[in-house]
């Protein structure tokens, strides 16, 4: 009988009840805005929580002590540059443990076991190995995608966007910085390991393909773009004709998705994850548990940007929803 240590106890190990508690803080925090404006928490602290960016105009008045702890909205980028370094890295090690069988550093593979992956073969003798034959090409996939997302992301930073002098909280900023150090050891703790080693079944990756990385694959560029666009038309519109950056203020985007809602980027990003997702071949629990909070945290987003359109300007398409063309 083939084992994978711990796959029955570890149903909610430590990165699942992660993503868990993420998914539900913001599905509650998201299900508070429901309720009528009196009866919601007034405490600047949380406002500030879970506000950023122009949605910290909507907002009752900052009193100065929550001012200190502003962050630029541009330091964004420092997101990305975390992880286009800690993906490559990654990313360089699953690599190279794919390809020339050299094994995880130590010190990776303890944090890998701590987290609680559920992919350690047993490696008694005589037993077979169950669980999804293509998660190695599926976990090497993804975290390419990762890290092309993010090296696009610190582009757009770079050389896309046009940031005003919006804020973050500081925990906000301290959030964003670990984030991508947990989704790329998300990613990772997903490959089969037997020992030190990547366990790949028939010794050949490339066998593993099937379909499904097909699809992710062009689900993930398809996402890509669109999120591309949203922010070159985010960027636009700060900009005449000739490309000059005139203001820094907030107007109504047109075109592309934000013809459905008001957050197409926030949409894009959603859709990312679910690309990847079904690279993983539509079964991994830990990874929808990831999406499911990219989903609360960027409906929340959604809704306070939709919330903030309305109020500012009357001419506001009636008919654009917040984050789900149709329906939200
Ligand atoms: N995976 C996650 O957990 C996660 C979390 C957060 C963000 N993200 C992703 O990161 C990306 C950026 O997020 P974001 O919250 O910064 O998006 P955003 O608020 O839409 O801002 C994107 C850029 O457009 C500018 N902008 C926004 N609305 C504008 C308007 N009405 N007129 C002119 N310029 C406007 C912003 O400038 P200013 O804001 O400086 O004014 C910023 O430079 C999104 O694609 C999002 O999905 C992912």
């Amino acid at each position: 009988m083939a084992t994978w240590a711990g796959t029955e106890v570890s149903a909610l190990n430590p990165l699942r009840a992660l993503w868990l508690t993420l998914a539900a803080t913001f599905l509650l925090t998201l299900l508070l805005q429901l309720v009528p404006p009196g009866l919601l928490p007034g405490c600047a602290f949380f406002q500030d929580l879970i506000r950023y960016g122009k949605t910290k105009e909507g907002a009752p008045p900052r009193p100065a002590a929550c001012r200190a702890f502003d962050v630029p909205k541009r330091y964004f980028s420092h997101f990305y540059i975390i992880s286009v370094l800690w993906n490559g890295f990654l990313l360089w090690s699953l690599t190279h443990s794919l390809f020339m069988g050299a094994p995880f550093p130590n010190w990776l593979h303890g944090l890998l076991r701590i987290l609680g992956t559920a992919q350690f073969r047993e490696s008694r003798e005589g037993q077979c190995l169950e669980g999804n034959p293509s998660l190695a090409l599926s976990a090497f996939l993804v975290l390419v995608f990762l890290w092309l997302h993010s090296l696009r992301r610190l582009f757009e930073c770079f050389y896309v966007s046009v940031f005003s002098n919006a804020v973050i909280h500081v925990v906000q900023y301290c959030f964003g910085l670990v984030y991508y150090i947990l989704v790329g050891l998300t990613v990772l703790s997903q490959v089969p390991m037997d020992g030190r080693n990547v366990y790949v079944i028939g010794k050949n990756l490339l066998m593993q393909a099937r379909w499904f990385h097909i699809l992710g694959m062009m689900m993930f560029i398809w996402s890509s773009a669109h999120q591309y666009k949203c922010h070159v038309i985010l960027s636009n519109l700060r900009k005449n004709k000739a490309g000059v950056v005139i203001h820094c203020n907030h107007r109504i985007p047109f075109g592309d998705w934000f013809e459905y809602v008001s957050s197409p980027n926030y949409l894009a990003e959603l859709m990312i994850y679910i690309s990847m997702a079904v690279t993983f071949g539509f079964y991994n629990l830990t990874w929808w548990l990831v999406v499911t909070y990219v989903f609360f945290s960027q409906a929340l987003s959604a809704f306070l940007s939709h919330k903030f359109y309305k109020s500012k300007f009357i001419s506001y398409p009636k008919h654009r929803k917040a984050f789900l063309p149709f329906l939200f």
